[in-house]
C-alpha cells in the first residue's frame, strides 16, 4: 500500500480567490505571484487555473521558460530579475520580463546594445530594506534604464514590509514615498500584496500582486480567510494507519509529552515533519478525522502523528483524515505551530502526491 498523504489542489478555489482580486481591484491589471512552485500548489497545474491573470510572477528563468512551452502566453515576470548576463538572450527569446533591483544590474544591461524590446519592472525600495534601489538612485536609474537600446518598456514597482499589520504607519510612510518618487512619471507602477489588495485600496494603481490569498490564506493575524471570502486550495489529507487503545498515564509519542488522563483510543495518522506537516504544532493543533474536529496529541514525528481519538465512534483504520484543507484552516495550524500559512503550503515536501480536484 503506498503511504496515504496527499495534497489535493482545488484549481476552482484558486479561481474564485483569482475572482475575489478581480472584485477587489478592478481598475488594477493581475500578476499571479506563483513563486515557491505556487507556494507549494505545484507551479504548472496552477498557472493553468489562474490562466486568466494577466501576468505571471516567479523567480527561475527555467520555470518560465517551461510556462512559455506549455502555452502560456501572458507577461511572465522575473521577481528577483536576472542572477547572470547570460540570462539576458533567453530573456529576451522567450519574452519575458525582469524586475531590475541593483546597480550591477542595471550595469550588465547597460552594456547590452542589441535592440531586445525588453520590458523591466525597475524596483525601488520605499522601506523594506530588502531588494530593490535606493530612493536617491532611483530617478538616475530611471532614466539611465529609458534610454537603453535593448528597454522597450519600463514599469516600477515596490513592496510592502508591514501591509497586513493593522494600522502599522510604515504602509502609509511607503506609499506616500512611492507616490512622491513616481509621480512625474507616467509607466504603470504596483505596489499591492494580497495585504494590501484587501485593506489599502489606495495601493492598487496599475498592477496588484496577490500570492497568499490566491492560495486561500488570509494575511492577517485579524481576519480569517472565510472572513475574507476566500477558499481554501489546499487540502493536506491522509488516513488512520493503527488505533491504540491506551490505558490512564500512558504517554504517547517521542519524549512523553503527553499522558492519556484517562483509558482511551489513541489513532496514529500517517503525515509528519517530512511530509510538511510542522514539527513544532503543539497537543490540542485541530485535525479532522472520520468527518470530526478532534486534537493532535504528542509530538510530531517524521512520519506519524497521534491524535485524540476520544468521543470518535465512527473513528477506524483507514478513516479519513484532513490536517488542513476545507474545515482546518491552513492559518490556525500556522498559528498553533508559531509560523505563518506561507511556510506551511511552500513546505509539503516530494514525497506528498499532489492530485488536482475540484470539488466545485
Ligand atoms: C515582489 C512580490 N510581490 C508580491 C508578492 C506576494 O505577496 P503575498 O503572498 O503576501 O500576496 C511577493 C511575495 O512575497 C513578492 O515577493
Amino acid at each position: 500500500m503506498t503511504r496515504p498523504v496527499y495534497a489535493n489542489i482545488d484549481s476552482a478555489a484558486l479561481q474564485h480567490n483569482l475572482s475575489r482580486v478581480r472584485e477587489l481591484a478592478p481598475d488594477a491589471r493581475i500578476m499571479a505571484i506563483v513563486k515557491a512552485d505556487a507556494y507549494g500548489h505545484g507551479l504548472l497545474s496552477s498557472t493553468r487555473a489562474l490562466k486568466t491573470a494577466d501576468s505571471i510572477g516567479l523567480l527561475e528563468v527555467e520555470d518560465a521558460i517551461k510556462l512559455r512551452n506549455e502555452g502560456f502566453t501572458q507577461a511572465i515576470c522575473l521577481l528577483e530579475g536576472f542572477s547572470e548576463a547570460n540570462e539576458i538572450p533567453l530573456i529576451a527569446r522567450y519574452q519575458l520580463e525582469t524586475v531590475i533591483h541593483s546597480q550591477w544590474q542595471l550595469e550588465i544591461l547597460a552594456s547590452v546594445k542589441e535592440k531586445l524590446n525588453l520590458s523591466v519592472w525597475l524596483k525601488v525600495d520605499t522601506g523594506m530594506n530588502r531588494l530593490g534601489f535606493s530612493t536617491s538612485e532611483f530617478t538616475n536609474a530611471l532614466s539611465s534604464l529609458e534610454t537603453m537600446p535593448c528597454i522597450k518598456d519600463v514599469a516600477i514597482m515596490s513592496h510592502l514590509a508591514n501591509a497586513d499589520t493593522p494600522k502599522n504607519p510604515g504602509t502609509v510612510e511607503q506609499l506616500h514615498l512611492f507616490n512622491e518618487l513616481t509621480k512625474s512619471s507616467a509607466v504603470p507602477r504596483s505596489l499591492a500584496n494580497s495585504a494590501a489588495i484587501l485593506r489599502h485600496p489606495d495601493c492598487h494603481m496599475d498592477w496588484v500582486r496577490p500570492g497568499i490569498m490566491l492560495y486561500g490564506s488570509s494575511p492577517f493575524a485579524d481576519a480569517s480567510a472565510q472572513g475574507l471570502n476566500l477558499k481554501p486550495v489546499m487540502s493536506l489529507l491522509s488516513r488512520i494507519i493503527s488505533i491504540k487503545q491506551c490505558k490512564e498515564g500512558d504517554a504517547v509519542g517521542y519524549g512523553s509529552t503527553w499522558q492519556c488522563p484517562e483509558d482511551m483510543p489513541v489513532a496514529v495518522i500517517a503525515c509528519g515533519y517530512g511530509d510538511g506537516y510542522p514539527r513544532h504544532a503543539p497537543t490540542g493543533t485541530p485535525v479532522m478525522v472520520a468527518g470530526q474536529e478532534t486534537q493532535l496529541i504528542g509530538r510530531v514525528s517524521m512520519d506519524m502523528i497521534t491524535v485524540d481519538l476520544r468521543g470518535l465512534a465512527n473513528a477506524a483504520v483507514g478513516s479519513s483524515v484532513e490536517l488542513w484543507g476545507e474545515n482546518v484552516s491552513v492559518d490556525v495550524v500556522a498559528k498553533r505551530a508559531g509560523t505563518i500559512a506561507y511556510e506551511l503550503l511552500c513546505g509539503i515536501t516530494a514525497r506528498v502526491k499532489r492530485q488536482d480536484v475540484v470539488y466545485g
